[in-house]
């Protein structure tokens, strides 16, 4: 399906389509009432300043975490750790947590989705 969409795809509709899903506006279902029952709220207060207390990202240069699944979201974060995906950031916040906290915050991040 994707790549059958793409394969036809110009280069100026890919520019489109990448401005319109970074400029989409996404009200994330992790709400604060929502956050304050997660037990993952503390292991993710090192991610908020990029990623937002709800998954939504304040600028562009950082992602959303918004509708990743928990599996994606340890994943990647071993990927930092081990060095599999390269981002000075991304590695510098992952080196520091423990299993346990990556399994914490990728809990409480896969609670977040676009309403
Ligand atoms: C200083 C800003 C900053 C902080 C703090 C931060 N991140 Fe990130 N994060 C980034 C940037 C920049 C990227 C994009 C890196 C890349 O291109 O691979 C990223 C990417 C990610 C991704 C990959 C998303 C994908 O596309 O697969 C995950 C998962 C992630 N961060 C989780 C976290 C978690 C969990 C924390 C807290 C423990 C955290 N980040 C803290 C800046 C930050």
């Amino acid at each position: 399906m994707m790549s059958a969409a793409v394969r036809g795809a110009s280069d100026d509709d890919i520019q489109n389509l990448a401005a319109y899903y970074s400029g989409r506006k996404c009200e994330s279902t992790l709400t604060a009432e929502r956050q304050a029952t997660l037990s993952g709220q503390a292991a993710a207060s090192r991610c908020v300043a990029c990623h937002g207390a709800n998954g939504v990202s304040s600028n562009r240069a950082w992602p959303n975490l918004v509708g990743f699944s928990k599996t994606h979201l340890v994943d990647a974060l071993k990927a930092y750790q081990g060095g599999a995906r390269k981002n000075a950031m991304m590695a510098g916040i992952a080196k520091d947590l423990s299993d346990a906290d990556s399994e914490s915050v990728a809990a409480y991040y896969a609670n977040a989705s676009c309403k």
